[in-house]
């Protein structure tokens, strides 16, 4: 946090003391998840209890609430958020809060397959699917539960609903999933999906050490060596963390989310609700406002719009994963929503 005493602007946009406006939101609908993924949870981990948890209606106040402030953008993300019943309920009615343009989901893809057409047609356009390796040993070493043939018919299963683009994130972890990156372009590109790689982060419940990120540079070395040539994309969303790559003959596009080696801090424009209504400025955050008691208290509009405007406007600067002064945050991934 930073010790300015100015106060945040009383209407406008959601602004920050580093002048970052934000307009996208990620809303986890669970801490549940059907994977244990090393480098996000604990094998043994406890999840909330679900009366914890926002209900819809409780949810889409939010939505209200946050919407005249200049959210225009939602993701949808958990734990596995397709773990939350009746999802498409959520999506339908979040499409009609006035001013919501974009509505995204990012999931494990284990449930997806007999679900994608009912999301599509809920209003859902925006879907990320995780998927880390397509060798079956190394997807069970990662996720420790199988599942490989069943994301592979999400994936399968999302591109038939209609979703384009469907995009692939893979973590990358050095010594484990490296020699997955060549496949897993390969396949993307083969079947017309958009591949995501993403730096493995210090957030989950295993020993993260700097040794074991694989570096973007690295990434891109064995794509373009193995795979094809990329040229940097022009039509990017510069405020989106991924740096984005089309391939020379324009047979598909591949983004790095470098968040350890290109830090995009300075460019951040999200802020996160967890399953349990915190809400947190930052993914590695040390401290959230609970926003749970005055939504399901009955709280005024303007009392819980004053708590995100002051949240945000106190945003700190930026995660500091490169310096010795780094604190990893208690919660891991799963309960704060990738
Ligand atoms: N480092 C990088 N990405 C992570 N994710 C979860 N934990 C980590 C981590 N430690 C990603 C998942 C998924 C999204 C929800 O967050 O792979 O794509
Ligand atoms: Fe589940 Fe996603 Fe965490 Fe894996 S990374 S355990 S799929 S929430």
């Amino acid at each position: 946090m930073n010790d300015l005493v100015s106060l945040p602007t009383l209407d406008g946009p959601l602004s920050d003391t580093f002048g970052r406006i934000h307009n996208n939101l990620r809303i986890s609908v669970t801490d549940r998840c059907n994977l244990r993924c090393t480098y996000c949870m604990a094998e043994d981990v406890v999840f909330m209890d679900k009366k914890e948890l926002l209900t819809f209606e409780e949810i889409h106040r939010f939505v209200e609430i946050v919407a005249p402030l200049g959210i225009d953008k939602i993701r949808l993300t958990g734990g596995e958020p397709l773990l939350r019943r009746d999802l498409a309920r959520l999506i339908a009615m979040l499409r009609e809060v006035p001013g919501i343009k974009d509505i995204g989901l990012t999931t494990n893809g284990i449930l997806l397959a007999p679900m994608a057409q009912s999301l599509f047609d809920a209003g859902l356009r925006r879907i990320n699917i995780s998927l880390d390796a397509l060798d079956p040993d190394r997807f069970r070493q990662l996720a420790r539960r199988d599942g490989l043939e069943k994301v592979l018919a999400g994936i399968h299963a999302a591109k038939k609903a209609g979703f384009d683009p469907v995009k692939i994130n893979a973590v990358t972890i050095r010594g484990i999933s490296d020699g997955e990156v060549v496949p897993l372009a390969r396949f993307a590109r083969e079947h017309g999906l958009e591949m995501r790689f993403i730096e493995y982060m210090p957030i989950g419940a295993d020993n993260w050490e700097r040794e074991k990120v694989y570096f973007a540079h690295e990434i891109l070395e064995q794509i373009e060596t193995h795979v094809a040539p990329l040229v940097p994309a022009t039509n990017y969303d510069p405020k989106a963390p991924a740096m984005e790559f089309n391939y020379l003959d324009g047979a598909g596009r591949v983004g790095i989310i470098a968040s350890v080696s290109r830090p995009f801090c300075m460019t951040c424009n999200r802020v996160r609700l967890t399953a349990e209504g915190k809400l947190r400025n930052c993914l590695f955050a040390l401290d959230e406002v609970d926003l749970k008691p005055l939504l399901r208290g009955g709280a005024a509009t303007s009392e819980i719009a004053a708590l995100v405007r002051e949240n945000i406007w106190r945003k700190w600067e930026g995660h500091e994963i490169n310096t010795a002064r780094f604190v990893k945050p208690q919660r891991t991934m799963h309960a704060i929503g990738g």
